[in-house]
């Protein structure tokens, strides 16, 4: 289109300038040209927590937070949800298409080759505090496989590449069950490869040969699919900062996981449980919204920086939720959930704020019934987190514009002044 363009006009100079627009988006460095004389920087644009700044084109996931819609490649979460299995929504992920049957088999295959771990990496997790917090734990193993394959700082070639992510995607529910069981005091479990993405580890006990419940091994599964990705949230931002220096896919993942584990982001399922247990009966509800409206405290569980509707995974969540109670019996808290789910839908303090459950309201009162401890939620989060990470990481890299990230800043200290020599700096001066 002829008028696909933005003019805009600098009131300080009167002058104008004209700048293209892309798919509803002008290039912050087109605003650079617009200066006040020759020696200006030019003009920047102030965006802090990029409220309103693109950072990448991306093809892997789709989000419109106001009508409530979720893709992966063009594909509805829904339909994922109900359709397919974890490991052939990663292939779908990273490759852009859904497997055929052969493709699917081969790649179940390749990913189940990597679950095992080296044995040193057992001895490393051995050195954590009995009571480290599996999230700690996790993210330190994660950045220390980078000494056992050093191969993977070769991060331009997209073969290496492909083998750091089905390599790191086999081994995510190995650590992250180890992380756990060492929490416990429990031995480490082997993978078992004939079960599909490891679930053994998790919850094998002392039978010899474990079988899974199948409503809690498909319940787990379509959690993963429903938090395999989400686009340029918090952690994935960081991948995609972090990959951007070309530092190897375990660094970068540590890095990600990191910014999981806040409580803001993936960390909000786990605060969700102890705020339920705070909250404590249906009746203590009302005093709990007042004090969350008095500033107080968050709803944690509740908004989201891009859904101003009902997220779509919560929704599944809720239903996956009553399936499981079905076996595990029903977790008291989903009724505190429900109830504050309902009062404050009612209530105009969030509908101004167009805040809803989000993804984390209800997984981790699904996850403390299979039987997990809410320290853990975070951890399960980031199994399947790790494949929309390396999706996206993967895309970076071979992305042509791709360029070390580098924010500007408005910067707001002192003046340029002459260094003062130890012996003559006035402290009431400086405010010491
Ligand atoms: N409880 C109470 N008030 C809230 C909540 C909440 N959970 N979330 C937002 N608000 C209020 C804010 O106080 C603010 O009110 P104001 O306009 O009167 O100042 C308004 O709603 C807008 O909120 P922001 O903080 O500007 O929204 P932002 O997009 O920056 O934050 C976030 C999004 C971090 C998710 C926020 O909603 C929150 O802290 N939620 C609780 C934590 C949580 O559940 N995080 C998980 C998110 S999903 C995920 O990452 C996997």
């Amino acid at each position: 289109m002829d008028n696909e363009t933005l003019t805009i006009t600098d009131n300080r100079t009167q002058k104008s300038y004209t700048v293209p627009i892309f798919r509803g988006t002008v290039r912050a460095m087109d605003l650079r040209q617009i200066k006040t004389s020759p020696d200006d920087f030019g003009l920047m644009t102030y965006d802090p927590a990029f409220m309103n700044t693109a950072s990448c084109h991306s093809a892997i996931t789709y989000l419109d937070g106001d009508k409530g819609i979720l893709r992966y490649r063009g594909y509805p979460i829904e339909q994922l949800a109900e359709h397919c299995t974890f490991l052939e929504v990663a292939y779908l992920l990273l490759n852009g298409e859904l497997p055929t049957q052969d493709e699917l088999d081969a790649w179940n295959a390749r990913v189940m080759r990597h679950t095992m771990i080296h044995e040193n990496v057992k001895k490393f997790m051995d050195g954590f505090h009995h009571d480290a917090h599996p999230m700690g734990i996790l993210l330190s193993t994660v950045a220390a496989l980078s000494t056992f394959y050093p191969a993977a700082r070769n991060v331009h070639d997209p073969k290496v590449r492909m083998s750091q992510i089905v390599r790191l995607i086999g081994k995510m529910p190995t650590l992250a069950a180890y992380a756990y069981r060492h929490r416990l005091g429990r031995p480490y479990v082997y993978p078992d490869p004939e079960l599909c993405y490891p679930m053994n580890m998790l919850w094998k006990k002392t039978e010899p040969k474990y079988v899974a419940n199948p409503v809690l091994s498909r319940a787990l599964e379509v959690l993963f699919i429903l938090h395999a990705d989400h686009e340029q949230n918090c952690s994935t931002s960081v991948m995609r900062a972090v990959g951007s220096s070309d530092a190897d896919p375990y660094a970068t993942t540590a890095a990600a996981i990191s910014a999981l584990w806040g409580p803001l982001h993936g960390g909000a399922n786990e605060e969700v449980l102890r705020m339920l247990d705070e909250i404590g009966s249906k009746d203590r509800i009302p005093a709990f919204i007042e004090h969350v409206k008095d500033g107080k405290h968050k709803l944690m569980g509740f908004g989201h920086r891009v859904y101003k509707n009902y997220d779509p995974r919560a929704r599944i969540i809720k239903q996956v939720a009553e399936e499981v109670f079905e076996v595990t019996g029903r977790n008291p808290k989903i009724d505190i959930a429900l109830e504050l789910e309902k009062i404050a839908l009612n209530d105009d303090y969030f509908v101004k704020r167009k805040l809803y459950p989000n993804v984390d309201f209800y997984s981790g009162i699904i996850y403390q019934a299979m039987g997990f401890s809410p320290d853990q939620f975070t951890v399960l989060f980031g199994i399947p987190r790790t494949v929309g990470w390396l999706a996206q990481w993967n895309e970076l890299m071979s992305d042509p514009d791709k360029k070390i990230a580098r924010p500007r800043q408005i910067y707001t200290g002192e003046e340029a002044r002459d260094f003062v020599p130890r012996t003559l700096r006035d402290r009431e001066l400086v405010g010491v």
